[in-house]
């Protein structure tokens, strides 16, 4: 069974709604979840899971959240080499170019991306 970590920041809930669909996705594909606030989580804990799904909201000026999530992830980014990682999160107003300067990074990191990032307006509705 793969060990999967889902690891997301969230202001106001909505990327936290996304993380619960993922993890209940991972466990109905029969993957084995555990969920982590950016806090709980750290660099070291990336070699416990086979992969790792990363959510998180376009904060700043379509920038990754900048006190808890870009710290953690500027770390784990030294464990990104040949990874399988998934990328999500919400947005507000802008059209998305948070995800695609985030997955370019991942991609220049050379992780392996294990299915197309998943971003939502808002709160996830049906189709997110
Ligand atoms: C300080 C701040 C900066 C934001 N910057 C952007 C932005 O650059 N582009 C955008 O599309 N949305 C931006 N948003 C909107 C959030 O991404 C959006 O409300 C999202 O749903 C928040 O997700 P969360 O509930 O998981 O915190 C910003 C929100 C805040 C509070």
């Amino acid at each position: 069974m793969s060990k999967i970590a889902v690891v997301y920041w969230s202001g106001t809930g909505n990327t936290e709604k996304m993380a619960e669909l993922v993890a209940a996705g991972i466990k109905d594909g029969g993957g084995d979840v555990t969920s982590f606030q950016a806090a709980e989580f750290s660099a070291e804990l990336m070699d416990h899971y086979d992969a790792v799904a990363f959510g998180c909201p376009s904060m700043g000026a379509e920038e990754l959240e900048e006190a808890e999530f870009a710290p953690l992830f500027e770390q784990c980014e030294k464990k990104l080499k040949g990874k399988k990682i998934a990328l999500f999160g919400s947005y507000g107003w802008g059209d998305g170019e948070w995800m695609r300067c985030w997955e370019d990074r991942c991609i220049e990191d050379e992780a392996v991306i294990a299915c197309p990032c998943v971003i939502c307006n808002e709160a996830p509705d049906e189709t997110a």
